[in-house]
């Protein structure tokens, strides 16, 4: 049995009482239905200011009545230290999920992405070391790699960050050492790179490419592409990034501060990922005839990310169980039925 596996076991003869910020977006409600159906007992903190009230009605409807009655959602901010106080409260293992996620956002409005980014995750460190909670895992970026040309991306180089959302990540893991260091409050980075996977928003000006170009290939609209198309990304299935949260929060609960790449270890560029997309709907009945337009490359944009993820192998006993083209696979038929609805 893996070690994911023999955790799950675990969870579901012991429960635990879980808090994610976040809960309302794409991975921490993934994270949600996945706890909730380890009948875990969840505590959700969300400003909907990404998320959507209605990623926790789909969630909902997933989880049978029992497991629905275990989650407990408060509305309220990071960014407040009296939200996360409140949230913590009672707490074994946070996943701190929360922050503004797009990196065109944050060099639009850096002020918005350090509030919610800085602050407010210095909010939550603070709030759960005064709880004295289990653990405390939370979502760092490969963003963090920023223009260090390594590949592939190995925890302990990198270079210069190249958006503020960046220097927020980055500034996110110098703290958790620093807690380590001065408070002995352990606590572990997930560098997801690119997650993907049902509940991703594809509306938006911020829309990730995958959810983006899925829903307009449905609709059969014409796709467009920053830059070449040789611009590659390491696309890793939500469920991969569960398992790791997972694997983070009950393994690691001492007091060291730790970083690992979340992702699949395999890089695929926006032209094969635009050809696999085109495939898997041909699969469904869907013949999609257009060609990408490509345009300007995006400022803050990192050219290549591929994640080395032997780390968080050794370390916490982290597979991947899903392939880009699997993820696809569940992903598509998601998008569809939510175009359908
Ligand atoms: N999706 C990815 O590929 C990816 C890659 C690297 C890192 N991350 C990080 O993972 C985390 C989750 O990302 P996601 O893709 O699920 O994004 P998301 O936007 O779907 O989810 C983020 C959630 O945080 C909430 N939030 C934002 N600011 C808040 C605040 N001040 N107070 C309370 N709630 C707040 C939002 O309303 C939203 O529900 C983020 O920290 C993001 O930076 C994501």
């Amino acid at each position: 049995m893996s070690r994911y596996d023999q955790i799950k076991v675990d969870l579901r003869a012991a429960p635990a009482t879980w808090l994610i910020t976040g809960v309302a977006g794409f991975i921490g409600s993934n994270l949600l239905e996945v706890l909730l159906s380890l009948e875990q007992k969840v505590i959700g903190l969300d400003n909907f200011s990404t998320g959507y009230p209605h990623n926790l009605e789909k969630v909902k409807h997933r989880v049978t009545e029992a497991h629905w009655k275990n989650f407990s959602f408060i509305e309220g901010d990071i960014a407040r230290l009296e939200d996360c106080r409140k949230a913590v409260s009672g707490v074994d293992y946070v996943l701190h999920q929360a922050a503004l996620g797009s990196v065109p956002a944050s060099i639009a409005d850096p002020i918005a992405t350090n509030l919610a980014n800085v602050d407010g995750f210095l909010n939550m460190l603070v709030a759960a070391r005064d709880e004295g909670v289990k653990s405390f895992t939370y979502a760092a970026s490969s963003a963090t790699y920023g223009d260090h040309p390594g590949l592939p991306k190995v925890e302990g180089h990198i270079g210069n960050p190249l958006s503020p959302y960046a220097v927020a990540k980055y500034v996110n893991e110098l703290y958790a050492g620093v807690f380590s260091r001065a408070y002995g409050f352990g606590s572990t980075g997930l560098r997801y790179f690119n997650i993907f996977g049902p509940r991703q928003d594809p509306d938006g000006a911020y829309a990730a490419v995958i959810p983006k170009w899925v829903s307009t290939m449905i609709r059969n609209e014409p796709v467009s592409i920053h830059g070449d198309g040789e611009t590659s990304r390491d696309f890793c299935f939500v469920q991969d990034a569960v398992q790791a949260n997972l694997l983070a929060a009950v393994l690691n609960n001492d007091e060291l501060a730790r970083v690992y790449n979340v992702a699949c270890g395999v890089s695929t560029s926006l032209n094969q990922l635009f050809a696999m997309i085109r495939e898997q709907l041909g699969h469904i009945g869907i013949d999609y005839a257009g060609s990408p337009k490509y345009s300007d490359f995006r400022h803050g944009d990192i050219r290549h990310s591929q994640a080395d993820i032997r780390k968080i192998g050794q370390g916490l006993g982290y597979a991947p169980e899903f392939s880009v083209d699997k993820g696809l696979a569940l992903a598509i038929p998601w998008y569809m039925s939510q175009l359908a609805e």
